[in-house]
């Protein structure tokens, strides 16, 4: 069973009380695409609740009686990576056993870096995986270390910029999604420097982005997929 996660136990000090409607709509995107492998930027009630999703999509796949040949040696992981100690130990106290085994949280720095020359922040290490779902919602810009020609993120003026899925993209899958919570002048100086074909939207309501990498498959592992995943037609 999910804990109660704005029981006031949980509630202490800095902690933001979770926010059902968003939580909500991430649990029904990866149960309507099937995500397989998730990989989340900034850890805490999202991970439970991704994990949730993620477990229901693996009963699925395994109550099935013929399974479409598809490549992906994760699959029903989901990969969390946090910049904070201390809220990696409160999600660990937080996570159902049965969704335990699904999960990994993974520490890592986040430092100031450059993109084709423009200033951004990068985390120094992330899991070595290939996401079909990637939810970005991290770090807290705070806890960027360093700085570039003396601008930080110190400064917290300074919008969130991270430019990780800048790195990451030549090697994502069509099909793939990213879901990025806020973060709006994130998701456009990503969508500036991306070089794919990816559809974007930007929910003002929700105040979430979401881009689709919309190709060709890559062959027919990848077509597999994308039929089992989001249908004939997408
Ligand atoms: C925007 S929060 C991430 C929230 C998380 N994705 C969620 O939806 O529950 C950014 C950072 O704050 C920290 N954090 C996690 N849960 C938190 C909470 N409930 N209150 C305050 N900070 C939190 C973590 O270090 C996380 O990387």
């Amino acid at each position: 069973m999910i804990p109660l996660i704005d029981d006031p136990a949980h509630l202490s000090g800095d902690r933001i009380p979770p926010n059902y409607r968003d939580l909500a709509r991430l649990h029904q995107t990866i149960r309507m695409r099937k995500a397989f492998t998730i990989l989340e930027f900034g850890l805490g009630y999202s991970t439970i609740v991704m994990a949730d999703a993620l477990m229901k999509n693996k009963l699925d796949w395994e109550a099935l009686d013929e399974k479409p040949k598809i490549r992906n040696s994760t699959p029903f992981q989901l990969h969390s990576v946090d910049t904070s100690h201390k809220w990696i130990e409160q999600t660990k106290s937080m996570l159902p056993k049965h969704l335990a085994t699904l999960i990994t949280l993974h520490y890592s720095l986040a430092k100031v870096g450059t993109f084709q020359e423009r200033a951004c922040h990068f985390y120094e290490e992330l899991p070595d995986v290939v996401p079909d779902f990637i939810y970005l919602d991290g770090p807290d810009p705070a806890t960027v270390v360093g700085n570039i020609g003396g601008a930080s993120w110190q400064n917290r003026d300074r919008v969130v910029t991270s430019g990780d899925l800048l790195r990451l993209e030549p090697q994502l899958i069509p099909g793939t999604l990213i879901v990025i919570d806020g973060r709006t002048a994130n998701a456009r100086f990503l969508q500036a420097h991306f070089y794919r074909n990816w559809q974007i939207n930007y929910n003002m309501a929700s105040d979430v982005t979401v881009c689709e990498l919309q190709e060709k498959p890559l062959g027919k592992l990848n077509q597999a997929t994308i039929v089992y995943c989001l249908g004939k037609s997408w």
